[in-house]
């Protein structure tokens, strides 16, 4: 058996299914002993099935790996308090936070009516948060830690008909850097993923937003509402390596970055940084003079994503 997190303690939200599940199973078989959280809920956030985490924790148990199961969601402070208190409850410590569980609120999709935007429920950010908060308060303490959140190329990048859903995984990324600086030098670390895989979430998707994307001549930009067939092949298990190894201490000094991971490619992306600035001699702009430079150097060249289309 391999070791390379032998001696650390997971927890991993949303480990039933999907991305999660081969995430706890290969740090468990890389020596981590696993809080394999997940309240078992339908795609739309309804329902709850014990037996979709005591699955994957019979399947860990039955490799040889260690493994509890934590039927918590992580949609509450409480919730998020209670998972931490299971990792130290059953094995003592806590070293690792990867945070998948996906947005049950419409998470993808045309939202038009505003019925997404303006929910009153918590969003993932804050879901992320209620692990994050009470893991940090350890991490802190011992001085390590590794935090591992999933953002979502849709809120990197913006994937049209998915307003709630971008803004959220957005959110979480904005969250994620966060977390970076304000916990680094206490020797933890933050990073995001941006996962694209082939999972019961993929189904969910409503043709509806890649018809929109289509009819507007805008392209799919990520793995989550493409519509477009690239994810068949997609083994959501492969997302699983690289997030071990930013669990790994082979990562230490990885901090506050972001990865698109999807089939047999691991991509850094870039940071935003002013690419191109433009300033003014007398001290406040006047539109005509502003207007001008931006035509000119700033804002020449820009290519339109979504360019507007012909009746
Ligand atoms: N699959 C993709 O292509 C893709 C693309 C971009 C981003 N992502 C992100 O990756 C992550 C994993 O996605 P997936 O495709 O594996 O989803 P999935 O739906 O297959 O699995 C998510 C799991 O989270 C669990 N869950 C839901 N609510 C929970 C809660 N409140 N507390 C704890 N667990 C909860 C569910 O029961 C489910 O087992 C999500 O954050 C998703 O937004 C996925």
């Amino acid at each position: 058996m391999p070791n390379n997190l032998e001696g650390k303690v997971a927890i991993v939200t949303g480990s039933g299914r999907g991305v999660g599940r081969g995430i706890a199973k290969l740090m468990a078989e890389e020596g981590a002993k696993v809080v394999v959280v997940d309240p078992g809920v339908n795609v739309d956030g309804t329902g709850f099935d014990q037996s979709i985490a005591e699955v994957v924790v019979g399947e860990i148990r039955d490799a040889g790996g260690t493994a509890v199961a934590c039927t918590e969601s992580v949609a509450t402070m409480e919730g998020g308090e209670r998972i931490v208190q299971a990792a130290i409850d059953n094995f003592g410590r806590l070293d690792i936070v990867v945070l998948l569980r996906r947005d049950p609120a419409r998470p993808h999709g045309v939202q038009h009516d505003g019925a997404g935007v303006g929910r009153r429920d918590r969003g993932p950010s804050e879901r992320t948060f209620t692990v994050v908060k009470h893991a940090c308060i350890l991490f802190r303490q011992q001085r390590s830690g590794r935090v591992i959140t999933f953002s979502s190329q849709s809120g990197l990048v913006g994937n049209s008909g998915q307003a709630n859903y971008g803004a959220a995984k957005s959110g979480i990324a904005g969250l994620t850097k966060v977390v970076a600086k304000d916990m680094g030098r206490y020797g933890v670390t933050a990073n995001a993923i941006a996962p694209r895989a082939s999972t019961r979430m993929i189904g969910a998707i409503p043709e509806s937003a890649a018809e929109i994307r289509a009819r507007g001549g805008v392209a799919s930009l990520s793995g989550d509402g493409g519509g477009d067939g690239e994810l068949q092949n997609l083994d959501p298990d492969g997302i699983a390596p690289f997030v071990a190894y930013l669990a790994s201490d082979y990562a230490s000094n990885v901090n506050g970055q972001t990865f698109l991971v999807y089939g047999n490619t691991v991509s850094l992306m870039s940071q935003p940084r002013p690419e191109k600035a433009i300033w003014t001699e007398s001290g406040h702009w006047e539109m005509d003079e502003l207007s001008a430079r931006a035509r000119g150097y700033l804002t020449a060249g820009i290519a339109n994503p979504a360019p507007a289309q012909q009746r």
